[in-house]
């Protein structure tokens, strides 16, 4: 094993192999010779805990291309490839006066992982957006699209997270974005924030969302993390009403299949926030996400990972589940 596979939580893994393509072609040509060989297809890294090395080939897209495809009076489709840096295309739509994707601004990535983890922040999700998906298959070379309907999108899931997991590759997502400015500004503080702006633009949206995370989110850059480790657990109304009759003060956001409770809060009243187990530790101002410390490995996330998994149920009778995808 000699190859080091790149991950944002910094941690140290191998592989046997590392391939990048550029073209759906050689993508298929790549899978035809792999055969029964063990693939990991990956991003960025930005979701990724190793806890062990990778005894296979790991398979990176080098598919890189932005092109508009299509444009009505209303929207414009752009056809995005999904080695394409996520925040990279955001740039590029708000630079062009178009609407929809400036929520999602600085999310770590690449776009063929937006719509693999249909990712979301401050009240937009990918799923919003995508028309379409294009891929490979992992195991046949055989191309597929998917329209938006096909990807069983729900809340930081999608078809390629469960029922396909591991067998298609994403080659290129089509996003559909809309010509006329439509702010979503309801989550958070986020009005407020933008009140004195006299006429406001999807550009002054980006701005405030970048300052917002860089206040708040860890540059993995100087500390290892993959975002949020947690996804945000949704419980019966029956559940949210005993809790709350319990902690009047928690936040919650209401969602058509239940209530949802931010992971974050829970973690923190159970006294994690800041708090460090071994060379892992929950981040000093979001506790949603956990960090490298420095030389941790992937079994020392684990640990901690299901300590605070522990204490939570103890705590509060709800199970917290990681977004991010163990290797
Ligand atoms: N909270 C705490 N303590 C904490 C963290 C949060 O009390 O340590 C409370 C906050 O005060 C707030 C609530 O929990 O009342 C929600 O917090 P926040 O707005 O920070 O959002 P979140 O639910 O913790 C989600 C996403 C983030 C996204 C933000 C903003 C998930 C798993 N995470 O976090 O996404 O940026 O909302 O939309 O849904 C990511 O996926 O990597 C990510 C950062």
């Amino acid at each position: 094993m000699y190859q080091c596979i790149k991950n944002t939580f910094g941690i140290e893994a191998k592989a046997n192999r590392w391939l990048e393509y550029h073209s759906e072609e050689e993508l298929q040509r790549m899978v035809s010779v792999l055969q029964d060989e063990r693939v990991l297809h990956v991003g960025g890294g930005s979701n990724l805990l190793f806890t062990q090395d990778f005894d296979g080939t790991v398979l990176h897209s080098g598919i890189r291309c932005v092109m508009p495809v299509a444009s009505d009076a209303d929207y414009v489709w752009i056809r995005v490839g999904a080695a394409i840096i996520w925040d990279d295309f955001v740039a590029y739509t708000v630079a062009n006066g178009w609407s929809g994707a400036e929520n999602l601004s600085l999310i770590p990535g690449e776009v063929g992982a937006s719509a693999v983890q249909n990712i979301g922040a401050y009240g937009v999700e990918a799923k919003d957006l995508i028309d379409k998906v294009e891929c490979v298959s992992l195991k046949d070379g055989t191309r597929r699209v998917f329209r938006n309907e096909e990807c069983d999108y729900g809340y930081r899931s999608s078809i390629f997270k469960h029922a396909l997991k591991g067998q298609y590759a994403v080659t290129y997502v089509t996003y559909r974005l809309m010509k006329r400015f439509v702010p979503h500004l309801e989550y958070g503080n986020l009005r407020n924030q933008l009140s004195s702006v006299a006429k406001l633009t999807p550009a002054d949206v980006r701005r405030k969302i970048i300052e917002v995370r860089r206040s708040k989110l860890p540059d993995p850059k100087v500390i290892g993390n993959a975002g949020s480790f947690f996804m945000n657990p949704i419980v019966s109304y029956e559940k949210f009403e005993s809790l709350r009759a319990q902690y009047p003060q928690m936040p919650f956001y209401e969602m058509p299949e239940g209530v949802k409770i931010p992971a974050g809060w829970m973690i923190e009243q159970c006294g994690w926030k800041g708090r460090s187990l071994g060379r892992a530790g929950v981040y000093e101002k979001q506790a949603l996400i956990l960090v490298n410390r420095g030389g941790a490995t992937g079994k020392e996330v684990v640990r901690l990972c299901e300590t605070i998994q522990q204490d939570v149920a103890n705590k509060f009778g709800i199970e917290i589940h990681p977004e991010v995808n163990f290797i």
